[in-house]
């Protein structure tokens, strides 16, 4: 497959067009950002990282009925994707407390949930991906009430499917963000699942093994995504 002409650039990943119109070549950037912008670096060898994460990750969900736009990994850093319409929207799925369920209703960090919380975010820059409700979703026209609640299965699905995959692995799921597209009708899930866009702490010492350690000038940072992918290809036995 080709790379084609540049059709957009995200804070994460570069997308450009293939010979294939239906077809899209995702190139993750080494390039990392926070709050919203704000904070911007790099981390080393973060897009070779989070294209190889992805990949084994998007076959796991596949495998157990969750259709991704993966289409397969071209080179270290380039998926070749199917081109999806987007929704406009983030979905994020709480396992345990962090971040910014912390400090919007004051739960304290690491407190278990008693069942997954799923939330919407409207994807836009300008206005800080604010927290949006299903009223809101409709009001905007970003997708149907059949759609809200089909979007809400998957990401619990893809929540069922990643919590044992990961703690195979020796890391707790916290929480993730989602964003899903549709292709002939049907909800797809696209983008990545990657330490930029989940939060993993080690089981036994819950030690932050994600993109927090940038966020929160923790240090580590490279070494976190690193064994992030180790542990992805190494389950326990
Ligand atoms: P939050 O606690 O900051 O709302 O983040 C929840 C999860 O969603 C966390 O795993 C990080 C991820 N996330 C993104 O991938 N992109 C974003 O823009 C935000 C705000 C969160």
């Amino acid at each position: 497959m080709q790379k084609g002409e540049f059709l957009y650039e995200g804070k994460a990943k570069r997308i450009y067009a293939t010979e294939e119109p239906n077809v899209f070549w995702m190139e993750f950037k080494d390039d990392a950002t926070a709050g919203n912008g704000q904070k911007r670096g790099t981390i080393g060898d973060k897009g070779r990282i989070n294209a190889e994460i992805t990949q084994r990750v998007f076959e796991h969900l596949e495998r157990g009925g969750v259709r991704t736009h993966l289409l397969r990994q071209e080179s270290p850093t380039v998926l070749l994707v199917k081109k999806l319409e987007m929704f406009r929207l983030e979905i994020v799925v709480r396992n345990i407390a962090a971040g910014s369920l912390v400090k919007r209703i004051g739960l304290e960090e690491g407190r278990e949930m008693p069942e997954p919380i799923v939330e919407i975010y409207l994807k836009d820059d300008e206005l800080g991906d604010p927290l949006v409700n299903d009223d809101h979703v409709k009001a905007l026209g970003l997708a149907t009430e059949v759609e809200l609640a089909a979007l809400k299965a998957a990401a619990r699905k893809v929540n069922d499917l990643l919590r044992p995959y990961f703690l195979d692995r020796g890391l707790l799921l916290v929480d993730f963000k989602l964003e899903f597209g549709k292709e002939d009708g049907q909800i797809v899930l696209g983008d990545e699942v990657t330490p930029d866009t989940c939060r993993f702490w080690d089981e036994k010492t819950r030690e932050k093994l994600d993109k927090d350690r940038f966020r929160q000038d923790l240090g580590g940072v490279e070494e976190a995504y690193q064994e992030v992918l180790r542990r992805v290809d190494e389950p326990h036995a």
